[in-house]
């Protein structure tokens, strides 16, 4: 891995991605792309291209200009949107994983990553301790495409020698951009709320809980899986991670543990609810942690101390009491 190429770089985990490979491969390595410009200033101040991934010309086109070796390839349709925009979904999500896999080929790429979901489980899957290799029938259209991308990635790996990794992100909480398109954004939009104005309104029920991470925990993830020794390695590109899990009304009694006068009230979006009460509670992710030594950092405290410490100061405000 010396040259990459990040597809969706300009989203929640690219633009925070995108800086770290840049610290560890050096700046000129690492070309930043996204098919909306510009691209936010965490990645634009180095090496960037326009690239949509629906358009095979344009993957094949920057692979070859840029001269990369490895794709980390997170351009996608999240979850809520992705059951607005069915159409647009399938296009980004399979047909842009398809391409990338295809370009990776024709191309001889060292290697593609690319991030799954706890979205790829469904209502039948195990919810509690979710093994590794499980059931798999999501019933939303992002949860489809991501089992299609593990699916791909692994025939891939196998058949076609291309070296395709992946971990199943749980939902990404994070201070610098903000998530707008997931199921799971309620756990960084609480802190926009308790640090603004005491109080936030949560669109999925107190008890819903979910597998969480903090971001360090998923750019850690996700360069891990792909440093990790090929030959150890008997998954390919679907990895369980674990970091916390936590409903709404704990993380509500976390925060109000450090602002006293925190509100919080619950307005349950049916969408939204829906897609949640499909998803795990709490992942095993021992594959992971044997086959390439993953350990998160962050735990539910951990990760309110330094979301506060740091959105607070982004913000310009003392949190609200
Ligand atoms: N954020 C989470 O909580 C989370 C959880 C699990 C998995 N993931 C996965 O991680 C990856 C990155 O997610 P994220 O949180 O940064 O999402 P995001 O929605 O913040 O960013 C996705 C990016 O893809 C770009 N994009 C959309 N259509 C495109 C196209 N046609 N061509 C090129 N770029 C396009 C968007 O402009 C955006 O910059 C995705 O595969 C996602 O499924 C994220």
């Amino acid at each position: 891995m010396k040259r990459i190429l990040v597809t969706g770089a300009g989203g929640q985990i690219g633009s925070e991605l995108v800086p770290a490979l840049r610290a560890r491969y050096g700046s000129e390595n690492v070309i930043a792309t996204g098919h909306v410009s510009p691209l936010p200033e965490e990645v634009s101040a180095g090496p960037c291209a326009y690239v949509d991934v629906t358009k095979y010309s344009q993957v094949d086109d920057a692979i070859k200009e840029c001269r990369v070796d490895t794709v980390f390839h997170l351009a996608s349709v999240l979850s809520a949107l992705a059951e607005r925009n069915r159409r647009d979904a399938y296009d980004v999500n399979f047909n842009g994983m398809n391409n990338v896999l295809e370009a990776g080929v024709a191309n001889r790429l060292d290697m593609v990553v690319a991030p799954s979901s706890i979205a790829a489980f469904g209502p039948e899957t195990p919810s509690d301790n979710t093994p590794n290799d499980t059931v798999q029938k999501p019933n939303t259209v992002y949860g489809i495409s991501k089992v299609f991308s593990e699916l791909m990635g692994n025939y891939y790996s196998t058949k076609l020698g291309l070296d395709v990794r992946g971990v199943r992100l749980p939902g990404i909480i994070s201070w610098k951009v903000e998530p707008t398109a997931g199921t799971t954004d309620y756990a960084v939009a609480i802190f926009y709320g308790a640090i603004r104005e005491g109080r936030y309104t949560c669109f999925l029920s107190p008890e819903t809980r979910l597998p969480m991470m903090y971001m360090p925990d998923a750019i850690s993830a996700l360069m891990s899986v792909a440093e990790a020794d090929g030959s150890l390695l008997k998954h390919h590109a679907d990895f369980n991670v674990n970091a916390m899990s936590f409903t709404p009304s704990e993380l509500a009694a976390a925060i109000r543990e450090r602002i006293p006068g925190f509100e919080i009230a619950y307005q349950v979006d049916e969408l939204r609810q829906g897609i949640a009460d499909s998803w795990p509670d709490k992942l095993d992710d021992t594959v992971a942690r044997e086959e390439w030594g993953w350990a998160p950092r962050y735990d539910l405290d951990a990760m309110v101390d330094d979301m506060l410490e740091n959105l607070g100061r982004k913000l310009g405000a003392a949190p609200a009491v």
